[in-house]
């Protein structure tokens, strides 16, 4: 999705924007443009493809400003091309304008003002709103409250920043339902559509409320709720390190992130309570009257929802039912009464979960979330959070934040199951004690890299490639199947073992690669069947599990329902290397975006 940079301060700030939108190329784009105010007129630099393009631009113009925003567009409205990308302007060229998100009304909008006379470069729903604001302008002597009074006439989401030559030094925002975070350093105000942007300058963040609008010059940032009334947001301390956000020596930085997952779950780990039967994301009443549990979330956090399920049925004995955000906010759902709303999501920001939350919410259910960003939407709905700390993710699919959501979500099935009764203490601590081993088993997996990249060179050319698993492991085949899917661009589909002879089996056909994900546990026999049956037909297993066998990738042996952690970084090595044969663009895949903010 769109990606959003601005800076008022002290500082030139031409540099700062272009590092800015190079820290947030992981969200996916197709052009980048830069507006500067220099000498009380709005200068627009814009570029079709890399953000490095309009880098070039920028330094042989050499124009420079104290002032500025910046945008990386991923095409909705329109192709991408030079016309089409951010900042656009109104028609006299005053008024810059960036934004990320949906107008829904842009085109009765658009009808209006082409009446009125306004003349359009662009097919984009943004370039409405900078003549939208020109028109208010018109009535309005106040910069500020004209662009207030713009946002109330939009319908949609949006993130919005906007500067005027007319009014110079000021820059104006707006936050309904994308995001946008205030930077606050010693140089000047940041404003972004993600913290990396900015955070090799500063580590203290605002996040916004929906609703708000923001008035910034060089000393002062005010923010206004969706009255319109003046209103102070809290500063947060972002702990995350600026090293998390560089590839550190690694070809990728899905590879890294894949590597940092041993620290990222002792760092999740760590942050646990020293006792979680007491208190741990929920206060011990809550979680000790909760008779079910519904679990939202989209992608790869729901194949992490998809595990869950299986892990607290299990220790906790308490029904839980998974359902993808983008289903389950249309379902008439009768929610059972002390049932608890679970959303996991990496970003915080997934229109989708955030809408399936507050249809939850409007219900009079409780609202826990599982997060890596602090103060994202997400947060800020819900009721109680628990983080995963694994730092941003850049690479566009989603590896690090997947084991230390799993890891969050464990410990969730052990403290319900604990104070629900359905373990006793002595259990309790067996499994506590076997799950706090978990980064050093993560980094004994890490060293399979190399056997994973063998296999992967064997099988890159195959047009197909399923996965197969049971129980807690079923899911993680989905989640093997959506991995390797979306950095490789080739066809993958993830089955219940079980399920395979009741039509898949079809499709089985000489040297197509079978991943099996088979943990020992009272159904390792049935898998190695399900091995036999596809194994008569051609089909080249590769098997994963954590007993030894001949020809296997073994991980180091846990309880099946631990598996998945470990099992999970030999999928993300295998999705990895396949597509790095192919050659394939791995952080940033095509048609992807990070950060999916729109319904
Ligand atoms: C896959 C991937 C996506 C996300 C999904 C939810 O690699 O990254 O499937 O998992 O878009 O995103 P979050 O977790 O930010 O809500």
């Amino acid at each position: 999705m769109c990606g959003i940079v601005g800076f008022c301060g002290k500082n030139n700030c031409a540099d700062l924007l272009i590092e800015g939108l190079k820290k947030l190329e992981y969200r996916g784009y197709d052009s980048a443009g830069i507006a500067l105010e220099v000498k009380n007129k709005i200068t627009v630099l814009k570029a079709v493809g890399q953000v490095k393009n309009l880098e070039n631009l920028v330094k042989k113009s050499g124009k420079n400003s104290y002032i500025g925003i910046a945008h990386t567009r991923w095409a909705t409205h329109g192709k991408p091309s030079l016309v089409n990308s951010h900042p656009h302007t109104d028609c006299t060229g005053n008024i810059a304008l960036v934004h990320n998100g949906i107008i829904e009304n842009y085109l009765e909008l658009k009808n209006i003002l082409i009446r009125k006379g306004h003349k359009f470069k662009s097919e984009t729903d943004t370039e409405v709103i900078a003549h939208l604001l020109e028109e208010e302008l018109k009535k309005e002597k106040d910069f500020f409250n004209a662009f207030q009074k713009t946002t109330r006439k939009l319908k949609g989401a949006f993130a919005l920043v906007a500067l005027s030559s007319k009014f110079p030094g000021v820059m104006v925002a707006a936050k309904r339902q994308s995001p946008l975070v205030a930077g606050i350093s010693k140089k000047g105000f940041f404003l972004a559509s993600d913290i990396p942007a900015f955070l090799s300058h500063t580590n203290k963040a605002i996040f916004f409320e929906d609703g708000d609008t923001i008035k910034i010059t060089q000393d002062s940032i005010e923010v206004y709720d969706a009255d319109f009334h003046k209103t102070t947001r809290k500063i947060h301390t972002i702990s995350w390190d600026i090293s998390a956000a560089e590839k550190g020596g690694f070809e990728h930085f899905m590879l890294k992130e894949i590597h940092d997952e041993p620290q990222n779950v002792k760092d999740t780990l760590q942050t646990l309570p020293p006792d979680i039967t007491k208190a741990f994301g929920l206060p011990l009443k809550e979680a000790k009257r909760i008779e079910g549990l519904y679990i939202v979330a989209c992608g790869t956090a729901y194949h992490a929802a998809l595990v869950a399920r299986y892990v607290i049925e299990h220790f906790a004995k308490i029904p839980v039912e998974v359902e993808m955000a983008s289903e389950f906010k249309y379902r008439p759902i009768h929610f059972k009464k002390n049932w608890l709303f679970v959303a996991v999501s990496q970003s915080g920001e997934t229109a989708d979960t955030l809408a399936a939350l507050k249809n939850a919410k409007a219900h009079g259910l409780k609202i826990l979330s599982v997060c890596n960003v602090i103060g994202s939407a997400i947060v800020r709905e819900s009721d109680y959070s628990v983080f995963t700390h694994c730092g941003p993710e850049i690479s566009v699919a989603s590896t690090k934040a997947f084991t230390c959501q799993l890891t969050v979500l464990y410990a969730l099935a052990l403290q319900l199951a604990y104070v629900q009764n359905s373990i006793t203490k002595a259990e309790f601590e067996d499994l506590y004690q076997e799950f706090l081993n978990l980064p050093e088993l993560l980094k004994q997996t890490l060293k399979l890299e190399s056997a994973v990249k063998k296999v992967a060179k064997k099988v890159y050319k195959s047009p197909s490639f399923i996965f197969i698993g049971r129980n807690a492991s079923f899911p993680l085949a989905l989640e093997g199947a959506l991995k390797l899917k979306e950095i490789s661009y080739k066809h993958a589909e993830g089955f219940a073992a079980g399920e395979i002879k009741h039509g898949p089996i079809a499709i089985i056909d000489k040297g197509i690669p079978v991943v099996a994900l088979a943990p020992k546990s009272s159904l390792y026999e049935k898998m190695i069947s399900s091995c036999q049956e596809v194994s008569a037909r051609g089909a080249r297993v590769i098997f994963v599990t954590n007993t030894p066998s001949k020809n296997a990738l073994e991980v180091p042996y846990t309880n099946e329902y631990l598996f998945p952690l470990l099992a999970a970084t030999i999928l993300q090595f295998y999705a990895y290397f396949i597509a790095n044969f192919l050659g394939r663009e791995i952080d940033k895949p095509r048609n992807l975006a990070k950060s999916v903010t729109v319904e």
